[in-house]
């Protein structure tokens, strides 16, 4: 996608290091992270530097990547005498990556594929690494073909959180298809909901969406109701960080109540996301564990005051205490279809299954 003209991808990695665009920063400021280490990576994704799954996915794999490139410089230093620092151990790191965020199935995917490339060699992580990241550029625009065949022209999309560009490697999987939609001389509306506590709606989705030249408003996350009582939603879109065997999808906190209410007025909601975010070893999403964060993102948020200083202010009585649950699971009923880098199936067992086996992973 095009920041100001010039094409971003939303993390990459060049020689040991991985850069990403520091999303806490935006959309205020447009800057780039630089991650030297392993460790620097998991902290950008336990900090929400990068974020969204298929975006934790790419940097889970490239941190990976590194741990077996700081394993190897260990080894060179050791053997040539000189002091080197305690032996590198690529399990530890393993373990410290899958802990940054427990609920992203596409995380625990590339860090598993990339641990076994780095059995060979640490220059075989790194091909992993950078692969993995393709195949999600690619299974993203493929997601946009396919979504964009549910859209047509003058459709009004209502999306929670950010499942595009930011939130995976390039395009991303709910936003995919409305960008190939607009390519395609469709026009579209969005409605982006704010998504509280860390308003991935309000600062990156509309964000993304003010780049491409598309319609949309920000709205309440408690508007949704309300908008479909009306009639101004004509499908939901949104993305998933895990998805059961049976089509049970966890996504952002608030996307569940968004089913319900589209079910309610009988409207179509589809979930985006490729087949590396499915988890066919649960057999629905009662196992899908969901990650609570700091009551802090939800007592305080910040952004720019009138002379353009970022603050950070208190929005919460003081005192009081909150309770952060970063996601919900929409069970598969609720679920018109998933929009998938394969083709849109139904949220069942059979479907998945069948689609699973044709693709090996
Ligand atoms: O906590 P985040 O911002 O990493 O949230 C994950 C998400 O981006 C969403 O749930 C998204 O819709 C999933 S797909 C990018």
């Amino acid at each position: 996608m095009k920041v100001a003209g010039k094409h971003y991808r939303t993390i990459w990695m060049e020689g040991s290091s991985v850069f990403m665009i520091d999303q806490n920063a935006l959309p205020f400021e447009f800057r780039i992270y630089e991650a030297r280490t392993c460790k620097d990576t998991c902290h950008a994704i336990r900090t929400m530097i990068t974020r969204g799954a298929g975006a934790i996915g790419a940097a889970a794999g490239f941190a990976m990547a590194q741990a077996f490139l700081e394993r190897e410089s260990g080894r060179r230093l050791a053997l040539s005498a000189q002091p080197s620092e305690e032996h590198f151990n690529v399990e530890d790191a393993r373990n410290e990556i899958e802990a940054t965020r427990p609920t992203a199935r596409n995380l625990y995917y590339a860090t598993e594929k990339v641990f076994t490339a780095g059995l060979i060699s640490a220059d075989a992580a790194v091909s992993e690494a950078q692969r993995l990241a393709e195949e999600n550029v690619q299974n993203a625009i493929s997601i946009g073909e396919f979504g964009s065949k549910l859209i047509k022209d003058g459709n009004r999309i209502l999306t929670h959180c950010n499942a595009g560009w930011l939130g995976f490697v390039d395009y991303g999987s709910a936003l995919s298809p409305i960008y190939i939609s607009n390519r395609d001389g469709k026009k579209v509306f969005v409605y982006a909901d704010e998504t509280r506590p860390r308003s991935q709606g309000a600062r990156l989705t509309a964000w993304e969406l003010m780049n491409e030249g598309i319609s949309h408003s920000i709205v309440p996350d408690n508007a949704a109701a309300y908008l479909m009582s009306k009639g101004m939603v004509d499908m939901v879109i949104t993305g998933a960080d895990r998805i059961a065997a049976n089509g049970d999808a966890a996504n952002k906190i608030g996307t569940f109540e968004k089913a319900i209410i589209a079910k309610q007025f009988g409207i179509p909601f589809y979930i985006a996301a490729p087949f590396t975010t499915f988890d066919l070893s649960i057999p629905n999403g009662t196992h899908i564990v969901i990650e609570e964060r700091d009551e802090e993102e939800v007592h305080f948020q910040s952004g720019p005051d009138e002379e353009g200083i970022i603050r950070r202010i208190r929005v919460t009585s003081p005192g009081s205490s909150a309770f952060n649950p970063a996601f919900d699971v929409t069970p598969a009923e609720y679920i018109s279809g998933i929009i998938t880098e394969k083709g849109i199936i139904g949220a069942n067992s059979e479907h998945i299954k069948e689609i699973h086996s044709l693709i090996g992973h």
